[in-house]
């Protein structure tokens, strides 16, 4: 399976000139042919960042109705129509911040999907979850309820995020045996409620503090097949040296 290494840049950088700067640079560098490399600027700068040979784009979140009466929102059609191929959906800062719950983030998906758009579903515990032992049961409940309905044919444009909360910014990355265990507990849920087929060929990625020192103890698990990259991908330098790392 490709790897897929997904830059979140989440609300940076602060100017249109800046985020083309930073796109170029990561455009320039990239010397990999075995990962498709996404980059998910701020909505507004997808117009002016566009399609590339090397970079494919995505949004960091979006809407479930295609238009009308929504004031401030964006459709998943809007994102497909600017070039987008890729869309985050149901980001722990999603859920935390703006009071996603698993419901809003199946509708979002399944919009997201119906549009033509792949969904990279994050999923992830909180530190205080983990320390109650509660990780596989969280895990399994947002993968269960945030696929509510989704056809076993749907799953070609599916992509799965672990992240754990605690990690996510923080320097604390989780260990790769770690992260390789709940990716494998990811694909036995899948498998219990789909099938061995789906689970097998779906891609996981692991994202929470990924620089250029940890990446490749990722990358070579059995069971992980790229990264969300959030502080580190707003570094030209840093994060190509994660990309060309995962060749
Ligand atoms: P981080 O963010 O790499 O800065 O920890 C990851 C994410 O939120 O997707």
């Amino acid at each position: 399976m490709k790897n897929i290494i997904v830059a979140n840049w989440k609300l940076n950088p602060l100017t249109k000139e800046e985020s083309i700067k930073l796109f170029d640079a990561i455009e320039n560098g990239v010397d990999n042919n075995n990962s498709d490399i996404v980059i998910c600027p701020p909505f507004i700068f997808l117009s002016v960042l566009g399609e590339s040979k090397n970079i494919k784009l995505g949004a960091q979140n979006c809407f479930w109705e295609k238009k009308g009466a929504f004031t401030g929102e964006i459709s998943p059609e809007m994102l497909k129509d600017l070039g987008c191929e890729f869309v985050i959906i149901g980001h722990s800062e999603r859920r935390q911040y703006f009071n996603e719950t698993d419901e809003v983030i199946n509708k979002k998906l399944k919009a997201a999907i119906g549009a033509g758009l792949k969904p990279i579903l994050c999923v992830g515990e909180t530190e205080s979850q983990r320390e109650v032992g509660e990780t596989d049961e969280v895990i399994a409940k947002q993968i269960i309820e945030g696929l509510t309905g989704i056809l076993e044919e749907e799953f070609k444009n599916i992509i799965i995020a672990y992240e754990p909360v605690w990690a996510i910014g923080t320097g604390n990355a989780c260990e790769a045996e770690e992260a390789n265990r709940m990716a494998e507990t990811i694909r036995k849920v899948v498998a219990k409620t789909y099938s061995k087929k789906v689970s097998e060929n779906l891609p996981i990625l692991y994202g929470g503090s990924v620089n250029s020192d940890n990446s490749k103890k990722y990358i070579n698990q059995t069971e992980i097949n790229g990264f969300l990259v959030g502080g580190a991908s707003l570094k030209a330098e840093e994060f190509l040296k994660i990309i060309n790392d995962a060749r």
